[in-house]
């Protein structure tokens, strides 16, 4: 099967469910139109056809009430609801329970970005690597608040609930990049709590998931500032940190480099290398004063490579 083209309302069918989901969302949209359509008709037509005519007019119809009419508009709309809920039903089970032969991969949310970890070993960071062709099993938790993920080109949406596993499961059909939304509101950068799937084919996926790297975590022949700058937006330290001297929920880093920052319960600190991986690896060791500690751990989530790029970036921050 091959990806196919969205209708007006609904993106690319890019997963082997979204065809069906979609034929679902088809059929009550429609049954919506009808209803909508046939009620606003029938009420502008009684009211025209039967409005008071003269101020001694009986106010009042004498007609009480009619078996067949009402056993009518309470049985059709049950059968209509119950074939709703039915299909409902198959394909939320459908999507529940992955084939097992699935591969799975574990999603951990958190303010605010995506973690995903393999069964190689590897994480990253807001992108996610899976085979075309090939059911994927999404294992997902939290380790904050609640967060929901979605990718609309698959019709895949689970939430993320601290303290819990909930799974999800899909095919992509083709390879190619899919949109990764968060859409369960979970604080001021909700909005910006994205990550894309990338779907690889099924050899280079095997490939490189023997070898334990990704293609976005060496940058190999690429300028650091550079890559660092792309780095800084996709893996969304911009959600917490500006660059122009902004105070979002964490400092900004403009011309942070080299500086003397306050922290809170101890001395002052010099941000050199060293503060900035340190701040990253592991964000509560020293908080710049005034600020809550609010930023998660990215240990394991970011490569060497990335973290050196990160920093790179951070200095030519002027
Ligand atoms: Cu995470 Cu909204």
């Amino acid at each position: 099967m091959a990806d196919t083209n969205g209708s007006f309302w609904l993106p690319p069918q890019s997963s082997t469910v979204a065809a069906a989901s979609d034929s679902l969302f088809d059929f009550i949209y429609w049954l919506n139109v009808i209803f909508f359509v046939g009620i606003t008709v029938a009420t502008v037509y009684f009211v025209v056809r039967y409005r008071r005519k003269s101020d001694d007019q009986l106010a009042t119809s004498k007609v009480a009430h009619n078996t067949v009419i009402e056993a009518a508009w309470t049985f059709i709309p049950l059968v209509l609801l119950v074939v709703c809920f039915a299909w409902g039903f198959r394909l939320f089970l459908h999507q529940s329970v992955a084939p097992g032969d699935a591969l799975q991969i574990e999603v951990r949310a958190q303010q605010w970005s995506w973690g995903f970890a393999y069964g190689n070993g590897t994480q990253t960071l807001n992108e996610l690597y899976v085979p075309a062709g090939r059911p994927v099993k999404m294992l997902i938790s939290s380790k904050d608040v609640l967060h929901s993920f979605f990718v609309p080109d698959f019709r895949v949406k689970a939430d993320a609930v601290p303290g819990r596993y909930t799974s999800v499961w899909f095919e992509a059909m083709e390879p190619g990049e899919h949109q990764i939304y968060c859409t369960e509101y979970c604080g001021t950068s909700h909005s910006g709590m994205l990550g894309t799937v990338k779907v690889l084919p099924a050899d280079e996926f095997d490939k490189m998931y023997k070898q334990g790297m990704w293609p976005g975590q060496t940058g190999a022949g690429r300028d650091p500032v550079e890559w660092g700058a792309e780095l800084f937006t996709s893996k969304t330290c911009n959600a917490c940190h500006s660059v122009d001297g902004t105070r979002l929920v964490g400092p900004s880093l403009k011309g942070v480099f080299g500086k003397q920052e306050p922290i809170t319960g101890g001395p002052a600190v010099a941000v050199d290398e060293n503060y900035i991986r340190e701040s990253i690896m592991d964000p509560n060791a020293k908080i710049v004063e005034g600020y809550p500690p609010a930023m998660p751990s990215f240990k394991g989530q970011l490569t060497d490579d990335q973290i050196s790029a990160l920093i790179a970036y951070i200095k030519s921050l002027k």
